[in-house]
């Protein structure tokens, strides 16, 4: 994972890292995530929990290459992200708008703070959006915001990645003779208790899916396979790895990434 020290994480850089991000790639699917079979299987996993009758909000939606997906499996969806330079590379994807999704939107919100009414959505959507925020109190009170647009008994749908799956990763790592991932520099990876509790009053966790087989094969086996070579996030292995996953999730917790499944109380 690319690493930046000597830069302090505040609000501000990470926000023009995302500007930047959408500058240079626009709508190209690694604006979001490098890994691209991690992503289709994480967006494959959220859709078994949408209807086709959801009214759907996507924050964090980046440039939109999920919510577009998720357009699929809904009736409506709106994709808020607080970088006007990701929401006008999504506002690009709008031509495509399937048939079956009576409405699709983009506009710029910040997760801290959203535009939109008490219980105005069926469905909420956030991945990877939490880890961009520095202050763990900021990210509670994003996900209290997302749950404050939410129906009382609908589902919040967030996918981070967590201080605990990142030692997962890292423990069968060293087990197997390899180095550490480090965090990436802009991250602040959530800590799964504390997050877990400090929500608790609002949304109460009724599933946590881990991606564990994901995990092990991307990021244990694939690269003790290509030693002293740095594995590829396009290798075959991973793509084959995605498609393991969908049938069998996880092995032992070895994924950075959690899908946690909230019902608003
Ligand atoms: C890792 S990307 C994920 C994008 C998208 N969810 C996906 O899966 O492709 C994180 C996104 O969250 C956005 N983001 C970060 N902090 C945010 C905040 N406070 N409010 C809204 N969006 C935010 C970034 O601009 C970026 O587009």
């Amino acid at each position: 994972m690319a690493t930046c020290p000597t830069q302090e994480i505040t609000d501000e850089v990470v926000f023009d890292y995302w500007q930047n991000k959408a500058s240079e790639k626009g709508i190209d699917r690694t604006a979001t995530i490098r890994d691209h079979h991690y992503h289709r299987l994480e967006i494959a996993t959220i859709k078994r929990y949408l209807r086709s009758t959801d009214n759907c909000l996507d924050i964090g939606c980046g440039n939109g290459i999920a919510t577009i997906d998720y357009a699929e499996s809904v009736d409506s969806i709106i994709g808020a992200d607080y970088s006007p330079g990701m929401i006008e590379a999504a506002q690009q994807r709008l031509p495509h708008k399937p048939q079956s999704c009576s409405e699709l939107s983009f506009q710029v919100a910040d997760a801290r703070d959203l535009p939109f009414e008490d219980e105005q959505f069926s469905r909420v959507i956030m991945e990877r959006c939490l880890i961009n925020i520095p202050d763990r109190d900021q990210q509670v009170q994003a996900a209290l915001e997302a749950a404050r647009t939410l129906k009382s008994g609908e589902l919040f749908l967030l996918a981070e990645v967590t201080l605990q799956g990142h030692e997962k990763v890292n423990k069968h790592r060293l087990m197997h003779g390899l180095e550490k991932l480090k965090v990436h520099w802009h991250n602040t990876y959530v800590d799964e208790p504390a997050f877990v509790d400090a929500v608790s009053e609002r949304l109460e966790l009724v599933e946590t899916i881990r991606f564990g087989m994901y995990g092990f094969i991307s990021k244990v086996l694939h690269p003790l396979m290509v030693a002293p070579q740095e594995p590829s996030f396009d290798a075959k292995i991973n793509e084959v790895a995605a498609e393991m996953a969908l049938k069998m999730p996880d092995f032992d917790g070895c994924s950075h990434q959690v899908l946690f499944v909230f019902r608003k109380k």
